[in-house]
């Protein structure tokens, strides 16, 4: 369930008790999320799905308008929502080149963000500073969806992952999830563990010593019981894994690129660790790779991360029909 957010959107259109739920609602962070609403979610994206592959695209968002502003680079999750809007009918307007926008001039985030929502009907918002959605949605007053701020959150990012695990393994309670890399840095990593506490997992962290998973993290999964172990190498934990998200270190996020050059080819996963892991486990990464991933494995079965990516494209276009009420 989404926390209420009554001050957006108050009039709540006809339908069933769980679209009035996300119907208007900024998506910030994975604490919003409780099991009942996931399941919502990958059900409305289970039928997008559905259509896609039937009709390819249809109107269930025709005369809807997204703006989608990137103030970090991106190829995935922009062009995902591109993908997914247009593919319901409605449309875009793309602000990925903020140094050609009116930011260049100095304007602020809440002016940007005022200026969008005369024209849009939901903004979709990737900005390098922790908490800048938070901040974009109090003062929008449409929604607003969170794209990655800074080393904060990835909500949507976290979304689909959960949705790559359900529809590769058929469950996540019980499952072992190791996360491999920057886990100081990659906030995909921060979003996917605090979901992934609301089901019965065991998670791995493997990460040199400089990029362990944040404390903060750490904590509130102990708080729900979550069982959680920290290694600097891979070796001990993959027999018994059955997810293995792997992340690339976040150069940009350094300010000492000794430090990064250091750490930057910790791990790289070969077919040689394939042969290690188990046959029923699945490889994700949400990309892009720089090397954290030999392009020799793509071709095993167990490699879920292009797979991965087209789950994206159904979970955000769920995501988007529920906050404009048609889901
Ligand atoms: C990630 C991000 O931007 O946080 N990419 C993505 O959205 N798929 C991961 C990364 O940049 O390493």
């Amino acid at each position: 369930m989404i926390h209420p957010n009554s001050e957006k959107n108050p009039h709540l259109p006809f339908g069933d008790q769980q679209n009035a739920l996300f119907y208007g609602k900024d998506i910030l962070s994975v604490n919003q999320f409780d099991r009942n609403g996931l399941e919502y979610i990958f059900g409305v994206a289970h039928e997008m799905r559905e259509m896609v592959s039937r009709v390819g695209s249809f109107d269930l968002l025709k005369g809807k308008i997204l703006a989608n502003l990137f103030y970090e680079p991106s190829t995935r999750t922009s062009s995902s929502f591109i993908a997914a809007m247009e593919r319901l009918g409605g449309s875009v307007i793309s602000i990925n080149e903020v140094q050609y926008s009116s930011v260049s001039k100095g304007e602020s985030l809440p002016d940007t963000i005022r200026t969008l929502e005369c024209y849009a009907d939901v903004i979709v918002l990737r900005h390098p500073e922790t908490g800048a959605s938070s901040l974009a949605a109090q003062y929008a007053k449409k929604p607003v969806i969170n794209a990655g701020d800074g080393v904060g959150e990835h909500p949507t990012q976290a979304l689909l992952d959960l949705y790559t695990i359900l529809e590769e393994l058929g469950k996540v309670d019980g499952v072992t999830v190791t996360l491999l890399g920057d886990l100081k840095y990659g906030r995909t990593v921060h979003s996917l563990a605090r979901l992934l506490s609301l089901f019965g997992v065991r998670i791995n962290y493997v990460s040199p010593g400089i990029l362990k998973m944040p404390s903060e993290v750490i904590e509130t999964l102990e708080a729900q019981n979550i069982e959680q172990m920290e290694f600097e190498t891979l070796d001990e934990v993959l027999p018994s894994t059955d997810v293995l998200y792997v992340t690339r270190v976040q150069k940009e996020r350094f300010d000492d690129i000794d430090a990064y050059e250091s750490v930057k080819s910790a791990y790289v996963i070969t077919p040689d660790t394939m042969k290690a892991a188990r046959d029923d486990m699945i490889l994700m990464h949400p990309l892009p790779r720089v090397g954290e991933i030999s392009r020799e494995v793509d071709d095993d079965p167990r490699a879920a991360y292009f797979r991965q990516m087209e789950y994206g494209l159904y979970v955000r276009m769920a995501l988007l029909a529920m906050v404009l009420g048609k889901a």
